[in-house]
């Protein structure tokens, strides 16, 4: 009952209605029950605040085309402005850099915020939009005259992001401490070291924080932990926007697989932050964590995502339960057991219809096409219902 009301309030705050209003429902709801206002109160108080900023910084926030949320964005900005403790930060998978900005403006903001410390970005910048659609999303950009024509041909023939994210990130206040590298991760095993442009963070030393949001498979993510886990010491924090996508299911996966070295720290909607408790190292992630999601045995895997489903809702959080449990269903599709797949998902999908049913649409899409495959681009999806 008190994760649904929970659950109930956090999709009002999302919803369209005027803020006033939202404001007026949640004071009446929780005035009628102090134990629904325990059960809202997350551990993210002290970096959400808010979720909100200056105006200067409000506009600067929403500018770029984003495929995260404000909410997500405005998170990243208060953490970093609030939270970080001021060393290096590492970000993957910045796409046009709506994330890069937060991060780098939140980092400016903060007085503990070391004068040679850098947001380190990465990125392939390429393949990931077609060159029209890119194109199109840039628009506002040509019209402008930020970008001009010659840039937009270039795209289009290349489906390149590179020289665009340059062009949006100069001359801000945050240019000098955003260092912005080229480099892919292999999204198979056969794929490491074939590519000229392979995600390579060996000259960075020590990092306080890793925002992931290009971690687009299951080796890759295994491959980014293993380049990336012994530069950080316990304390840092791992921000992971997929960890709430059900098609990620081997962003949460790697989490429980380390669930002895990780804590939850909170989330803002698909977006989740960890705090790394006790060192990890790489030669342990070669051991724990298989090059694909066959390498676990069966039960294996179930008891995997059984962990990341009872600590949401341990926590209450309706969100995590229900991706957790499409993301077994998507691990699932993913090792061939389309048939468990689809029972799992309309046991879900009948709890979500009676319980929270905001959450109906999403299940019937994960029953149609749960996951992907790595395919060198935005993936293959895996096709379960017609
Ligand atoms: C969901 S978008 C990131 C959105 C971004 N954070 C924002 O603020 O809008 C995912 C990004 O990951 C990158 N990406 C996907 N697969 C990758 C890979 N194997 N190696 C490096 N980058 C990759 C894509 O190029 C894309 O920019």
């Amino acid at each position: 009952m008190l994760a649904y009301a929970r659950s109930s309030l956090q999709w009002l705050t999302r919803s369209k209605l005027p803020g006033s209003l939202h404001r007026l429902v949640n004071k009446a709801v929780l005035r009628m029950s102090p134990a629904i206002q325990a059960a809202c109160e997350t551990r993210l108080s002290e970096a959400q605040m808010s979720l909100a900023a200056d105006r200067e910084t409000e506009t600067l926030l929403d500018e770029l085309p984003s495929e995260t949320t404000p909410r997500e964005r405005r998170f990243l900005f208060n953490f970093f402005a609030a939270v970080w403790s001021g060393g290096n930060v590492l970000e993957v998978g910045p796409f046009l850099g709506g994330t890069s900005r937060s991060i780098s403006l939140g980092m400016l903001a903060n007085p503990r915020r070391d004068a040679a410390s850098r947001l380190h970005t990465f990125d392939r910048f390429s393949h990931y939009y077609g060159g029209a659609q890119l194109v199109e999303t840039l628009g506002p950009f040509l019209q402008s005259g930020k970008l001009t024509e010659g840039t937009c041909e270039r795209i289009k023939a290349t489906t390149s992001f590179r020289e665009v994210f340059d062009l949006l990130h100069a001359g801000q206040p945050y240019s000098s401490i955003l260092k912005t590298h080229t480099g892919e991760l292999p999204e198979r095993a056969s794929e490491v070291d074939q590519s000229e442009i392979q995600f390579d963070p060996s000259h960075l030393s020590s990092l306080d924080s890793v925002f992931v949001d290009g971690c687009k498979s299951w080796f890759g993510t295994k491959y980014f932990m293993q380049q990336v886990v012994e530069k950080t010491q316990p304390g840092a924090f791992y921000i992971l926007q997929d960890y709430g996508h059900y098609t990620c299911f081997w962003v949460p996966a790697f989490v429980a697989a380390f669930r002895d070295r990780f804590r939850f720290y909170g989330h803002v909607d698909s977006t989740y932050a960890f705090q790394l408790t006790s060192p990890i190292r790489a030669a342990e992630i070669e051991t724990r964590f298989p090059d694909e999601p066959d390498g676990f045995a069966a039960d294996e895997l179930d008891r995997l995502f059984a962990t990341i489903v009872a600590d949401a809702t341990a926590a209450s959080d309706w969100l995590g339960r229900v991706a957790g449990r499409l993301q077994h269903g998507a691990a699932l599709a993913y090792v061939g057991r389309e048939d468990d797949a689809l029972r799992l998902m309309e046991d879900e999908l009948r709890c979500v219809v009676r319980r929270a049913p905001h959450f109906e649409k999403m299940v019937r899409r994960a029953m149609h096409s749960p996951t992907y495959r790595p395919n060198g681009g935005s993936g293959v999806p895996i096709v379960l219902t017609k």
